[in-house]
């Protein structure tokens, strides 16, 4: 069998969930370089992962790497430029969510992957997370009837590097991090149904030290097929990482739990090595979660982008579809700064979409 040559831009968290998932996964693909900024950190990667080739510079990997797709871990104000720089190095495109800072940064994106006849997929995995993915089907074959209301929570103590905490370069807060799953989520659910208005209210409680963005986030969309969706953000909840979703009918309803509702429930007076993401502690009673990388999507998620890659076909996400989700955080901010119900579709100018909530404040 041939194999999909990859490289992956970016050496920390989720470039060690992306490697897990090709290797462990999709034997179709093959790790051939990886990028950091630190010559170390990259040889360090690619010694851990049995990666052949490391760089600290993107230019040399795009002119020096014969693979097929690029597959980008980076920062979120490094997503535009290397997506750029990617295309028009002829490679097809993986991309960690959110899809770019600013709404020009997509489209740019986006223009230029058409451009130059590449694929641009958004890593979205909520929309390939085995349970998710069950409860979607379901509900796709009546077992809750008419949906009129979903809700979905990703909850943590807050993110395990500083520049998530730097508004410039990560674009905003918790909403950026993690609020953009849920709008991808809802928005899968309802078949990319139009949004008609968001309303949100945001607030900094716990890393007021750290941040000047918000750290705990409502949003509640209106789609204009009637159906309801309240999204709840946090980067302030302890007791490790919470991913769950309600979808409710009028015939029924259905619940999924990503870590706690996969995870065996353990009691340790000493405490033991690895309970769950963003567990500070396994002593007492912990939720030890059992394969996590596999629960929430990633291997699937990757596995249909080098599918689409060798089959020619398009991603089931696109970055249209990461373009309609950063539509709807910056109408989220722009709610929160001014108090009211935002309609789309909405556009500002603004450096960052955070820029939307915390100028409004100084008003
Ligand atoms: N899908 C998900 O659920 C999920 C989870 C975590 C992260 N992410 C996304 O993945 C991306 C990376 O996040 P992460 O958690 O791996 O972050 P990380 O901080 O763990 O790793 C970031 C990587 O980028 C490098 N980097 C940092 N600053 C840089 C700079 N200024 N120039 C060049 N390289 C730099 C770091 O050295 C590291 O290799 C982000 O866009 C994030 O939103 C997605």
């Amino acid at each position: 069998m041939t194999k999909t040559k990859i490289a992956i831009l970016g050496a920390g968290f989720i470039s060690d969930i992306h490697v897990e998932s090709y290797q462990r996964f999709i034997p179709e693909a093959e790790i051939v370089a990886v990028y950091a900024r630190n010559a170390g950190k990259a040889k360090a990667f690619a010694d851990k992962h049995h990666i052949p080739a490391y760089f600290d510079d993107v230019d040399q990997l795009l002119a020096q790497t014969d693979c097929e797709i690029i597959d980008i871990c980076l920062p979120n104000y490094l997503h535009a430029v290397n997506t750029i720089k990617a295309a028009n190095a002829g490679k097809h495109i993986i991309i960690e969510k959110p899809l770019a800072v600013t709404l020009e940064e997509a489209d740019e994106m986006i223009a230029t992957c058409k451009a130059k006849n590449v694929k641009l997929m958004y890593a979205e995995e909520l929309c390939f997370a085995p349970k998710y993915e069950r409860a979607r089907q379901v509900v796709k074959e009546g077992a809750v009837g008419e949906v009129y209301m979903l809700k979905q929570a990703e909850k943590h103590s807050g993110p395990h590097t500083d520049w998530f905490y730097d508004i410039n370069l990560a674009g905003g807060g918790v909403l950026m991090d993690m609020g953009c799953h849920a709008m991808g989520w809802f928005r899968w659910m309802l078949g990319n149904a139009k949004v008609k208005s968001v309303y949100a209210t945001m607030n900094t409680v716990l890393h007021t030290g750290r941040t000047k963005g918000e750290d705990n986030a409502v949003v509640i969309v209106e789609f204009e097929n009637g159906v309801t969706c309240v999204a709840e953000d946090s980067w302030a909840k302890h007791g490790g990482m919470d991913d769950r979703c309600e979808i409710y009918g009028k015939g029924g309803v259905i619940y999924a739990d990503l870590f706690m509702g996969n995870s065996a429930l353990t009691y340790s007076r000493e405490g033991y090595g690895y309970a769950m993401e963003k567990a500070d502690t396994s002593a007492g009673w912990s939720f030890t979660i059992f394969e996590e990388v596999y629960n929430q999507g990633y291997p699937h998620e990757l596995k249909h982008f080098v599918e689409c890659v060798r089959e020619d076909k398009t991603p089931l996400v696109t970055g249209e579809d990461g373009r309609a989700v950063l539509e709807m955080l910056y109408a989220a901010y722009a709610s929160a700064g001014q108090g009211k119900k935002i309609s789309l579709p909405f556009h500002a100018k603004v450096d960052k979409p955070i820029d939307l909530w915390l100028n409004a404040q100084q008003d």
